[in-house]
């Protein structure tokens, strides 16, 4: 029989969720449009030109959500706050209907006796601020921190645990490199200085929310993936080095204090995208990205094998696996648990934050009901258990590893995949809004009154 894993006795078990993801109600009760409103509505974004306009209707069931919540047994749920549905104008006058739903949400969590951690942008912002910039201007921040002022002075008597920005690399490098995500451009140019006002955003708003929130833990989600070189060759390694400073070190390493990495301040000169150089750092910049954090958020979901010979140079992941379920989730993301370690492992030597979180993990199998409305999706729960064995490893190895929240919660709308990806340990029937707890869920239950298996 296999040894038992047991977890220690306060470790958090959570799940998490994104606003834009599951509520719906995108025009309900004055909330204002955001970017992925606007860019959802912009035919050839998303995959069969799905929108979250209903999403899982999220906003009219949330008594519904917490039931399941606590019928699975979830100790923390992570949720974010849709800036427009509080400041439909981005800043200034308040939807009272907005502060209210999530006044109501984090009173029934307590209730349920589960902790609510509330991220502050997963990524929905105003469509009004973006029309100034967004993320490209300066001004971005100190709408942030207003939007911030209001939420957590409102909330910061109940929450204790808040993040600032989710995936900030990804808003920068997908929204604004890429074009893949709201609001679409397609400059690194201007991801480079969304970047840092992204950054700059979350240092200037840790102090207010410390002001309106006493005794409240503050950090940040990084999204991290395992990165490592196909061969030793130096084009291998010099792959893995050029795309962990863009999507890893660009960020971490100015939030802990040693400004933005030089190598890639090069890479980015060479490739024309500082043609000022770092013209939108102003002085001290830099020491209030650094503000002390109480633990850092990390999303891990896939390995990637880097290998230096993509015909456009870009370098190609490498595929180490037999292509099958087991080892590939439905997202072409592969299930590595080790990288877990590994991640957990890096980050906490290195950066020595005080506390982490694995703040998203989970797979995407798209597993549908059998005859009998049930969901054996063993893909999903295989995902899991190989990953919690990652996280009680780490914690043997002496890392400060607070918590862990499963992505998702529900089936919901995956961005530019739409709803072709599932990731819920709920099922959502997007016709009905019926949730039916999947097999995985049932299995997540039993390791949480457990604490372990
Ligand atoms: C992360 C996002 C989250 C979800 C997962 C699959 O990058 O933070 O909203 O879409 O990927």
């Amino acid at each position: 029989m296999a040894n038992k894993i047991t977890f220690p006795e306060n470790f958090l078990w959570g799940a998490a969720t994104a606003s834009y993801q599951i509520e719906g109600a995108w025009n309900k009760h004055g909330k204002g449009e955001s970017t992925w409103d606007r860019f959802t509505h912009t035919p050839g974004k998303i995959r069969n030109s799905d929108t979250g306009d209903i999403a899982t209707d999220h906003y009219r069931l949330w008594k519904k959500d917490i039931g399941l919540m606590k019928k699975i047994g979830l100790k923390a749920y992570r949720f974010s706050i849709a800036w427009p549905r509080l400041l439909p104008a981005g800043r200034g006058k308040v939807n009272q209907k907005g502060l209210d739903f999530y006044s109501r949400l984090v009173d029934g969590l307590l209730a349920a006796n589960i902790t609510p951690f509330v991220t502050l942008n997963h990524w929905d912002i105003p469509q009004i601020l973006e029309e100034e910039g967004g993320w490209t201007v300066r001004s971005m921040a100190d709408a942030f921190v207003e939007y911030t002022d209001v939420i957590t002075r409102s909330l910061g008597d109940r929450v204790k645990n808040w993040i600032t920005h989710n995936e900030p690399a990804v808003v920068a490098w997908m929204g604004y490199g890429s074009g893949v995500h709201a609001p679409g451009l397609r400059d690194y140019k201007l991801g480079i200085r969304a970047a840092h006002h992204l950054l700059l955003s979350h240092g200037q708003a840790v102090p207010v929310i410390r002001r309106n929130s006493p005794n409240a833990e503050v950090g940040i989600t990084l999204n991290i993936a395992w990165n490592i070189a196909a061969s030793n060759s130096r084009a291998d390694r010099e792959a893995v080095r050029a795309n962990d400073g863009e999507w890893f070190r660009w960020f971490a390493d100015p939030l802990y204090g040693r400004g933005y990495p030089s190598d890639k301040v090069t890479d980015y000169t060479q490739m024309g995208a500082l043609p000022n150089g770092m013209d939108f750092v102003q002085p001290g910049d830099m020491d209030v990205i650094a503000t002390p954090t109480d633990f850092i958020g990390l999303n891990y979901y896939s390995r990637h094998v880097f290998r230096a010979d993509g015909a456009d140079n870009d370098p190609q992941i490498v595929f180490a696996h037999p292509k099958t379920p087991e080892h590939w989730t439905e997202m072409g993301w592969e299930n590595h648990p080790d990288g877990l370690i590994g991640i957990l492992g890096r980050v906490y030597f290195d950066y020595q934050p005080l506390k982490l979180y694995v703040t998203e993990n989970g797979a995407s199998y798209s597993t549908p009901p059998d005859e009998k409305g049930e969901i054996h999706d063993e893909h999903r729960t295989n995902y899991l258990r190989t990953h919690f064995v990652a996280l009680h490893r780490a914690l043997q190895a002496g890392i400060p590893l607070a918590g862990y929240f499963l992505w998702s919660l529900l089936d919901n709308f995956e961005w530019s995949h739409g709803y072709s990806q599932r990731f819920g340990i709920v099922w959502v029937d997007y016709e009905t809004q019926k949730r039916i707890l999947k097999d995985s869920a049932k299995w997540y239950k039993r390791v949480i009154k457990k604490n372990g298996f």
